[in-house]
């Protein structure tokens, strides 16, 4: 990956980057002229508090309130932790709950550097069962979540994550009826599990949002110890670094925050005070509104430049999506895009680059999808990235 990186003719559908011409510049410079004007306060230049601003984490808990009947905002704002990005809480969350030999239930495909973190720490990923879209397999999820309970497995399963909205890697979004039969059939199986819903692209909707709650606001996981993560990063600036969760059980979120009290005593603060200015001054807004429209425009210029160049008729199959950064193809049966596969050789040396599937899998990965992310490139080099991928499927056929 590094070497072919080095070459710079190579076009990168591979990074789950957002898009440097569209960064707030403007709307941070104003930001930070007015945190550092002349006889302000420069309390922003000080450390803050380890759980985050205040004002940061009434805004957001404001927003988040906004979007989901039944949440209340001051609920939510303290039981938020503002960290580095949500990476940053997706690490503190499982340092707390897992040791080396447990275990995390996941989607399937899943989330891969989240994969590889818990790979890092020593926890295994088990996949719950899907259809190959992505969609849980609600017919065989009860009878394999009793056979999992008593097995000898069952005691080392310490957590379930999912990411619920315009997914890395698959842009799936889960349905409020499949997150409710998941909630419900965990209950009625007797698995009372921490769980983590990852919402990281929540905001990075095209035209509507996403219509279903999240487990903060669904009955059927009221009983659950919940840690619902987001972040700014992807909606606003990702060189800003501002994540966070919302934890409803306040044992694990003190745990959580005494670890990160470890790691920074909190999220740089200054970097918090220009995201909250710019939520009240509603250029966070006008900035999302902005990358909508953008992330729209080049997901259709990948998109149709695959079907126009007859990437479908060489059967192959993916989805448009509704909102984040990514297509999620599947090769025809047999083909092998698995990330040491002449194909991704091959690719390489045709001058695009992805992200092979295999690793976006907890366990037995298939080897014939892969990840196209429409994050980075303009659209012009979008088109180019595509017409040289559909070149390679076609002399894989
Ligand atoms: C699904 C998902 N969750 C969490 C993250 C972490 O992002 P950040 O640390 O920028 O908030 C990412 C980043 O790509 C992601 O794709």
């Amino acid at each position: 990956m590094t070497s072919a990186l080095e070459n710079p003719a190579l076009l990168s559908l591979a990074a789950g980057f957002t898009d440097n011409g569209s960064l707030p510049a403007e709307e941070v410079r104003h930001g930070v002229a007015n945190l550092t004007a002349q006889g302000a306060d420069p309390e922003a230049l000080q450390y803050g508090l380890n759980q985050g601003r205040l004002e940061l984490r009434r805004m957001l808990g404001a927003r988040l309130a906004a979007q989901e009947q039944g949440l209340d905002a001051e609920t939510l704002s303290a039981q938020m932790l503002v960290t580095n990005g949500s990476q940053q809480a997706l690490y503190l969350a499982i340092q707390v709950l897992c040791n080396p030999g447990d275990i995390v239930l996941v989607d399937r495909p899943s989330y891969f550097v989240f994969l590889e973190m818990l790979n890092g720490l020593g926890v295994r990923p088990v996949s719950l069962p899907t259809a190959s879209d992505g969609a849980l397999d609600l017919v065989a999820l009860r009878p394999w979540l009793r056979r999992l309970r008593g097995s000898p497995d069952a005691a080392r399963v310490k957590a379930l994550y999912f990411v619920s909205y315009f997914s890395n890697p698959s842009g799936r979004s889960m349905s409020e009826s499949e997150k409710i039969a998941l909630g419900d059939s965990l209950r009625s199986e007797g698995w009372h599990l921490p769980v983590l819903e990852d919402a990281a692209y929540r905001e990075l909707y095209y035209q509507a949002p996403w219509p279903a709650r999240s487990v903060l606001a669904l009955d059927a996981w009221d009983q659950f110890p919940r840690f619902y993560l987001s972040t700014l990063t992807k909606s606003f600036a990702t060189g800003l670094k501002v994540g966070f969760g919302v934890c409803t059980d306040a044992g694990w979120r003190d745990r959580m925050l005494h670890v990160k009290g470890h790691h920074d005593f909190g999220t740089s603060n200054f970097a918090q005070a220009v995201v909250e200015h710019a939520l009240r001054d509603g250029s966070f807004v006008r900035q999302l509104t902005r990358v909508r429209a953008l992330y729209l425009k080049k997901m259709r210029a990948l998109h149709e430049t695959l079907l126009n160049e007859g990437l479908a008729s060489l059967g192959w199959r993916w989805r448009a999506p509704s909102g984040g950064l990514y297509l999620w193809l599947e090769a025809p049966g047999g083909l092998d895009t698995g990330m040491d596969s002449a194909f991704c050789r091959a690719c390489v040396e045709g001058g695009v680059l992805f992200v092979p599937g295999d690793l976006c899998f907890g366990d037995d990965a298939p080897r014939n999808f892969l990840r196209l992310s429409f994050g980075v490139l303009r659209v012009d080099d979008l088109r180019e990235a595509g017409r040289r991928f559909v070149a390679v499927a076609r002399r894989f056929r």
